[in-house]
């Protein structure tokens, strides 16, 4: 089975000296940047935040005054040039990714940058060929998912064989609810991605073509929109991958995946929803109200494994071709959803 993720070790580039703590700057820190920030804080090894960046001074300000020693820099690019800087992790909104991610690999600093690498193809394949003109991988890409017990276990049946080779893998993602503006694209671009990188992750191949069927909508989905639907990836070996997206169904977090293959199946994403049975002679359960409910731990494993890699000079996870990738499929869903057509994915050569 081919490999897709881009993680191997480099020589070291700006490391550590030993016993010392990888010193990061945090760019955007809404509400995953903020999240990291405790997490770096408080939750992972071997790291602080030195530097605080947003685009809003005063949340910059209040969430740089809730660490010891953290400062605040106005300008993403100064953070990032910033003397007390070994490391940036970027939570700022997509459009933001390009340039300061380029501006990391000029400094040739580790980087965790959440989903999207950027948002669109062609800026994402240029990071891809100035990542791999340095000789060395920098740049790490937010897709958490990768770090989940749950996801980390259905991936080791595959690898191990026991399931035989897998055939089909079936997904859902569904939302409580979610801003009023959140439309198809979106639905696409910022929740199906996670379904691309787990189907990389999971099958070790590319996704080749996307095909999305738009069904009858809920009636929580604003006049117009498309929600649910269901979208179906075909690999390039031939797999099938289907992945229901309802972002509107006013119960909870839910994701699942079932990888059938030809010798049993597999599900995961039960635990986080459980069934009780109770006294009364009736049974019913929990879902998980949001994703940081639901992939918190995952969250805080993935920056253990960057802050390790990072310390090293190098990364420990999905890469800058895993991020290009997944803008490659959502670029092609995006298409689907516009023209009700099968649409191939379009992506260059691996440098
Ligand atoms: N991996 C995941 O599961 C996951 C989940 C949610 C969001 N995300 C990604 O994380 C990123 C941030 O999402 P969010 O939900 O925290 O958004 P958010 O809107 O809560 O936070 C973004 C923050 O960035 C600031 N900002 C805007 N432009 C900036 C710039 N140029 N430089 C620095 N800061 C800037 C904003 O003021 C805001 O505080 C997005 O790329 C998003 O797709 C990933």
């Amino acid at each position: 089975m081919a490999e897709t993720s881009t993680a191997v070790e480099s020589r070291p580039a700006a490391a550590v000296p030993a016993g010392a703590e990888l010193r990061v700057a945090v760019l955007g820190v809404g509400v995953m940047g903020a999240f990291h920030v405790e997490g770096l804080s408080s939750r992972v090894r071997g790291a602080r935040v030195t530097v605080v960046n947003d685009y809003a001074a005063d949340r910059a300000e209040q969430v740089a005054a809730s660490v010891p020693g953290a400062r605040v820099e106005a300008d993403p690019l100064a953070a990032i040039d910033a003397p007390d800087v070994d490391a940036v992790l970027i939570a700022s909104p997509g459009p933001a990714h390009d340039e300061q991610v380029r501006a990391c690999l000029a400094r040739q600093l580790p980087v965790l940058c959440e989903k999207p690498l950027t948002t669109d193809i062609d800026s994402a394949y240029r990071i891809v060929q100035a990542e791999a003109e340095l000789g060395r991988q920098l740049i790490q890409v937010g897709f958490m998912r990768r770090f989940d017990s749950e996801y980390v276990r259905l991936r080791q049946l595959v690898v191990s064989g026991e399931l035989g080779n897998p055939l089909m893998l079936h997904c859902t993602h569904r939302n409580a609810g979610v801003p009023a503006t959140f439309d198809s694209e979106m639905m696409i671009r910022d929740s199906v991605v996670h379904e691309v990188d787990v189907a990389r992750f999971l099958l070790g191949e590319e996704i080749a073509t996307v095909q999305v069927i738009k069904g009858a909508a809920t009636r929580r989905a604003p006049e117009g929109f498309n929600d649910p639907m269901l979208v179906i990836f075909e690999t390039e070996s031939g797999r099938v991958v289907t992945d229901e997206i309802f972002v509107r169904t006013g119960v909870g977090y839910e994701v699942r995946t079932e990888l059938v293959g030809e010798l049993g199946s597999a599900t995961i994403g039960l635990d986080h929803n459980v069934v009780r049975t109770g006294a009364d002679g009736r049974w019913g359960g929990e879902i998980t109200p949001g994703f940081i409910e639901r992939f918190g731990a995952a969250y805080d494993r993935e920056l253990q494994h960057w802050v390790n890699a990072a310390r090293r000079g190098t990364i420990d996870g999905p890469g800058s071709w895993d991020g290009y990738a997944a803008v490659a499929v959502c670029e092609a869903g995006v298409e689907a959803v516009r023209t009700g057509e099968r649409v191939t994915v379009t992506m260059g050569r691996r440098p």
